[in-house]
């Protein structure tokens, strides 16, 4: 650089962001919130939701049509905020995407081994998350003392979408309470949330665990991860505020009544109707 000119490369193709359903407006939302100027694409499949349930095969071949879809937009990343997405599916379609893909398994490892004191890591997430071992192997990357303690939670899923979210609801403190026992008795300090629909249940987590335990959001630690990566390669967005746009694979009007108890805000970007599976 010579000295009196600063060469400034700023980027403002949006971000795509993709999850199995709605749960992923919640790592939008993180997103909306540390990047306001930054345009996003988003899509949810709501039309083959959940992915937490459905085998490694089936998973990769959803998650492929997903970054084609993706891909016809002019992005500059795409973010898998799908637990099980992230988990099972990274690695295999890596180069299928043509530009840098970001799913939420190492960034949150990263910051539950940041934020635990007794290095015992306690891992929430779908069945499909939990089975393949993802969030064991990366903590265990970072520091092989790390004791892992997973535990698969299938009707949170389920339980949240159906708006059972609140403290005093004693049918979501019964299944976490069912859940998150064994994760309480064995002493973990820290709780990774490992599915984006458990931030709306962090409240009744917490109650259950106590507090000295601290919970790692995964959405909001992958959007942190990438918003430094892109401040880092000088690729955030020129100074003005983003828009979000968003594509499903089933009802836009279910879509769009639903969507804000995720992004904790009303969904005023422009919703539309994709055949996902022609990608
Ligand atoms: N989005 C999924 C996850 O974070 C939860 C819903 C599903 O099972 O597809 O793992």
């Amino acid at each position: 650089m010579r000295a009196g000119r600063m060469v400034i490369r700023m980027d403002a193709r949006p971000i795509a962001v993709f999850d199995s359903g709605l749960g992923g407006l919640t790592a939008v939302r993180e997103l909306h919130r540390i990047l306001p100027n930054e345009s996003i694409v988003y899509f949810g499949d709501t039309g083959r939701i959940p992915y937490g349930t459905r085998s490694d095969e089936t998973v990769i071949k959803y998650v492929r049509q997903d970054i084609r879809f993706l891909m016809t937009f002019d992005v500059k990343l795409i973010f898998i905020a799908c637990g099980t997405a992230s988990s099972i599916a990274l690695e295999a379609v890596r180069s299928d995407a043509g530009v840098p893909l970001y799913g939420v398994v190492p960034a949150t490892a990263a910051a539950a081994a940041r934020a635990s004191r007794n290095k015992k890591i306690g891992v929430t997430g779908t069945s499909a998350t939990i089975r393949t071992g993802a969030y064991r192997r990366a903590l265990k990357l970072i520091d092989p003392d790390i004791e892992v303690i997973e535990t698969a939670c299938p009707l949170f899923v389920p339980l949240v979408e159906a708006g059972r979210v609140s403290a005093g609801d004693v049918v979501i403190e019964t299944v976490a309470r069912e859940y998150l026992t064994p994760l309480k008795d064995a002493g973990v300090d820290t709780l990774i949330l490992g599915c984006t629909h458990y931030p709306l249940i962090s409240g009744v987590i917490s109650a259950c665990m106590g507090e000295g335990v601290t919970l790692i959001d995964s959405g909001r630690e992958a959007a942190r991860e990438i918003a430094g990566r892109l401040g880092q390669a000088d690729m955030l967005s020129p100074g003005k505020k983003g828009e979000t746009s968003y594509y499903v694979s089933d009802s836009v009007e279910a879509f769009t009544s639903l969507g804000g108890m995720f992004l904790r805000a009303g969904i005023t970007g422009r919703v539309a109707k994709v055949d996902i599976e022609k990608y």
